[in-house]
């Protein structure tokens, strides 16, 4: 994955940390990431940042979103509030398939302080290279928008 506005990530103070490495993880491998904050480890509110990153990738500015917090969940309920959003909080690398092969989830929540750095760049990747299975999954998806 190359391709410049395909991803967004942001956190809050809680998971800055964690996204400064996951943005240094990407750019060792030349992956455009767009950073929305926040862009240090003061205190701030995670539904700021959810929104600004759900409503982006809802309006097809980006593809995928990611969103880290400390525990994953206040990003996932905020995210999950814009329509058109599948938010999913994942903590293991069979969650973050099935996420997309079932769900199409197109924002991704970690929890910095659940998940450590090894384990939150493979659930990254799986993420990031699984594609939705479609099928009867379809149905089901779009039943969530209405
Ligand atoms: C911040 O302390 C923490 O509440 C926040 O990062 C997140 O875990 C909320 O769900």
């Amino acid at each position: 994955m190359t391709n410049a506005n395909k991803l967004i990530i942001g956190s809050d103070h809680a998971g800055f940390e964690l996204k400064s490495k996951i943005i240094s993880y990407f750019a060792e491998r030349n992956t455009n990431v767009y950073d929305a904050g926040t862009y240090n480890t003061d205190s701030c509110d995670y539904p700021i940042i959810a929104k600004e990153v759900a409503k982006k990738v809802a309006a097809k500015q980006f593809e995928k979103g990611i969103l880290i917090c400390g525990t994953g969940i206040g990003m996932s309920i905020a995210a999950n509030k814009i329509k058109g959003i599948r938010a999913a909080v994942v903590s293991d690398t069979c969650s973050a398939k099935m996420s997309r092969m079932h769900n199409n989830a197109n924002i991704l929540c970690i929890g910095s302080r659940i998940v450590g750095e090894a384990l939150a760049k493979d659930i990254i990747d799986i993420w990031l290279s699984t594609g939705f299975e479609g099928g009867r999954h379809e149905k089901r998806i779009s039943m969530l928008e209405d």
